[in-house]
């Protein structure tokens, strides 16, 4: 087991160091060991309780962060847009302050606005955990994309990563290339110049918007969704139009002297960004991603509840 992280919340990648992001990884596949036994329960977290306040749609994110939670034995507590007084009008800032006096270790928060967490934060001596906020940062997706990069490549240092689609509008887009960029790896942006603006180079990113370009000598293609529900303008003619110049398909992979990995971050708009038949890439990992997600995320509860360890400890 890694040593600890002296930070008190989880913003976003772009504030965390290469070695922060290494022992979050290391752990993760600690993690995942503890996933791999007949009992996937250790007691670590035991008497800690952690609050989950979602209020946009998720399944992954979620879902994986609760097992997190429950596999590490907090107590977990969920709050959401729709079942509390939020609709009564509260504010974000008076809920969190309300719930936090009934005594929290961490919250996870997914808002629609773009640095509603680091707000929030500044309010709280719980840890805040970003779960995705607006068009900013999705950070653990992107640890466990990067844990599921190092699992099949066995590193991540010289790698080359093509990220695919709605670059403009993605939170996981730029959580990984922070984290991906930290890791030494080189990252290329492709899609529509309406949809992959010049912006991000100045992140370190390489941007293309010729797609064999973009995918010579690739070792990993990461498709994203198209973000229909913060698509304000037009920013493709049609579907059709976008699926023919920008969709990763089986013929485009089959023409790479090596196979890449192909990932997504999920949900994915199959046959818009992905071609359904990349579903039978034998180096599809799609749903390993999904599986890392919970060790990730026990990982990251771990680090930033528990507070910078030097026992060597996870629990037995
Ligand atoms: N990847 C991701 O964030 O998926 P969800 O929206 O289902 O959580």
């Amino acid at each position: 087991m890694q040593e600890g992280l002296k930070r008190k919340d989880l913003l976003g990648l772009r504030f965390l160091t290469h070695k922060e992001i290494e022992i979050l990884i290391e752990t993760a596949f600690s993690m995942k060991e503890v996933l791999k036994r007949p009992i996937r329960k250790i007691p670590t977290l035991r008497g800690k309780t952690v609050c989950f306040m979602f209020f946009e749609p998720s399944t992954r994110t979620r879902s994986s962060f609760e097992l997190a939670a429950k596999r590490l034995s907090a107590d977990t507590l969920n709050i959401s847009g729709s079942q509390s007084a939020l609709l009564k009008g509260e504010t974000v800032l008076d809920t969190l302050k309300n719930v936090d006096a009934m005594g929290i270790d961490a919250f996870v928060i997914r808002h629609v606005a773009s640095g509603l967490p680091h707000f929030l934060s500044k309010y709280t001596d719980a840890a805040v955990i970003n779960a995705g906020d607006g068009m900013n940062e999705h950070p653990t997706q992107a640890l466990l994309d990067i844990m599921t990069i190092k699992e099949r490549l066995g590193k991540l240092a010289g790698i080359k990563v093509l990220i695919a689609g709605d670059v403009r509008h993605s939170r996981v887009a730029r959580s990984n290339i922070h984290g991906l960029l930290k890791m030494g790896a080189e990252v290329r942006l492709f899609g529509p110049p309406t949809l992959v603006p010049q912006e991000f180079e100045s992140l370190g990113a390489k941007i293309y918007y010729d797609k064999k370009e973009a995918l010579r000598d690739v070792d990993v293609v990461m498709g994203l969704r198209i973000q229909n529900e913060r698509l304000k303008g037009s920013f493709f003619p049609t579907i059709r139009e976008y699926r023919k110049f920008f969709a990763i398909t089986p013929e485009d992979l089959e023409m790479l002297e090596k196979e890449p990995l192909v990932m997504h971050p999920g949900p994915v708009n199959w046959g818009v960004e992905m071609d359904f038949d990349i579903m039978k890439e034998k180096n599809n990992v799609i749903l390993q991603q999904v599986t890392n997600g919970v060790a990730v995320r026990m990982s990251v509860l771990y680090h930033f509840i528990s507070g910078e360890r030097q026992d060597g400890e996870i629990g037995n």
